[in-house]
C-alpha cells in the first residue's frame, strides 16, 4: 500500500508517448461527429472492443483509424490537453510528446495543422513538455527526408526526432542520411528499436543513426555484449510495460524484463507507450509492474530519477526536479 502511494505521488517525466495513442474513443467519436468523419464501429464500446491485438502490426491499423479523425488544428490541441490533464494527474511533471506527422500530412492535413495544435496545447498545459518528431519507418527515406524539409519552419517547436511504426523488416539503417541530416541541425535523436525486432536492430541504431536513448530495447538482454555496452554508456531505455503485455512482447507482467534491465545496471524509465489502446497511464504502468514482480521503493526512486537523468531537459531544469 506505501509503495503503491509512492508510485503514485512521485514526481516523473514521460519519455515515450506516441500522443496520437493517447486519444481515447470517446474523443475520437466526439471528433468523428465535430467533423463529419464517418467511422467503422457504431459506439464507443465497439471500438474500445477492437482494441485487442496479437503483435505491433494489428495495433497499428486500429491506431491509424483511429488517427483519421483528426482534421483541424483544434483537434490536435484538444487531444494534447486531454493528455497533458490526465499525465499531471499521475504526477507527470514533464513529458517528451512523439507525434508522427506524416499519418496526417498524408491524409492531406497540412503538417503547420499538426505542430500547431500540438505545440499550442503544450504552451497553455499543466506540465512541461516538448515534442519530438517520428518518422514512420514503413515509408521510405525520401518520405522521412521530405517530411524533415516541411519540418524547418517549425525547428523552434522541436526538440528531436525518432523512429516508429513497424519495426520488423525496417532496420534502423534504412533511415541513415535523415538522421545525419537531423543530427547536423543539432536536434536530439531517439528510435523504437528492439521491441519486436532484435537486438542488433538496437546496435545499429546506436551505430548507425547516432540516438541518445532507446524506445522499448528490452529484447537487448538476448545479447550480453549489448547489455554491457547500454549499461556502460548508461544508453536509456524507455520501457512500455502494458504495451508489451498488450502487444504480446512477453506473455504475462510477470515475465516482463524490467527487474532484470534495472539489475543489469541499465538506465529502464517506465512509460505508457499509446495510454488510450493499452489500459492505462503512467501510473497504470508503474502500478502493473510492481504488482506482478518483486520490485522495491528503492526501484521506484531509482526509475523517477532515470526519467529526468535521461530527459532532454536543460541541465538546471533537471536538477530541479531530481
Ligand atoms: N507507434 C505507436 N506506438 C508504437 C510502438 N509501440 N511501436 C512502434 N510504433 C508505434
Ligand atoms: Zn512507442
Amino acid at each position: 500500500e506505501q509503495l503503491r502511494i509512492l508510485l503514485q505521488r512521485m514526481p516523473k517525466a514521460e519519455l515515450h508517448i506516441h500522443i496520437e495513442g493517447s486519444l481515447e474513443p470517446e474523443l475520437i467519436f466526439e471528433l468523428a461527429q465535430r467533423n463529419g468523419v464517418k467511422l467503422a464501429y457504431e459506439s464507443v464500446e465497439s471500438l474500445r472492443k477492437a482494441y485487442a491485438f496479437d503483435n505491433l502490426q494489428s495495433f497499428l491499423d486500429i491506431y491509424y483509424a483511429g488517427a483519421s479523425v483528426l482534421l483541424k488544428e483544434q483537434d490536435f490541441y484538444d487531444m494534447t490537453m486531454a493528455y497533458l490533464r490526465r499525465a499531471a494527474e499521475d504526477n507527470v511533471r514533464h513529458a517528451e510528446i512523439f507525434f508522427d506527422p506524416q499519418t496526417h500530412t498524408a491524409r492531406g492535413v497540412p503538417f503547420q495543422t499538426v505542430v500547431d495544435g500540438i505545440w499550442r496545447a503544450c504552451q497553455d498545459g499543466p506540465i512541461s513538455a516538448t515534442l519530438i518528431m517520428c518518422f514512420l519507418r514503413h515509408l521510405s527515406e525520401d518520405d522521412a527526408l521530405a517530411t524533415l524539409e516541411e519540418a524547418l519552419p517549425y525547428r523552434d517547436k522541436i526538440i528531436g526526432v525518432g523512429l516508429d511504426s513497424s519495426e520488423v523488416g525496417h532496420p534502423p539503417e534504412k533511415f541513415c542520411r535523415v538522421f545525419e541530416r537531423c543530427r547536423q541541425l543539432g536536434l536530439h535523436l531517439v528510435a523504437h528499436a528492439g521491441e519486436e525486432g532484435p537486438p542488433a536492430y538496437i546496435e545499429t541504431a546506436l551505430d548507425l543513426l547516432n540516438v541518445e536513448r532507446i524506445d522499448h530495447g528490452v529484447r537487448c538482454l538476448e545479447d550480453p555484449l549489448l547489455t554491457a555496452r547500454l549499461a556502460r554508456e548508461q544508453i536509456a531505455l524507455t520501457v512500455c510495460p502494458l504495451s508489451n503485455i498488450k502487444l504480446r512482447v512477453f506473455g504475462d507482467m510477470g515475465e516482463h524484463n524490467l527487474l532484470a534491465l534495472l539489475d543489469a545496471g541499465l538506465a529502464a524509465t517506465v512509460n505508457s507507450d499509446d495510454p488510450a489502446y493499452f489500459g492505462g497511464y503512467m501510473n497504470a504502468n508503474f502500478l502493473a509492474a510492481f504488482d506482478a514482480l518483486p520490485l522495491t521503493a528503492a526501484h521506484a526512486h531509482q526509475l523517477a530519477r532515470n526519467s529526468f537523468t535521461a530527459s532532454f531537459l536543460e541541465p538546471e531544469a533537471k536538477r530541479a526536479f531530481i
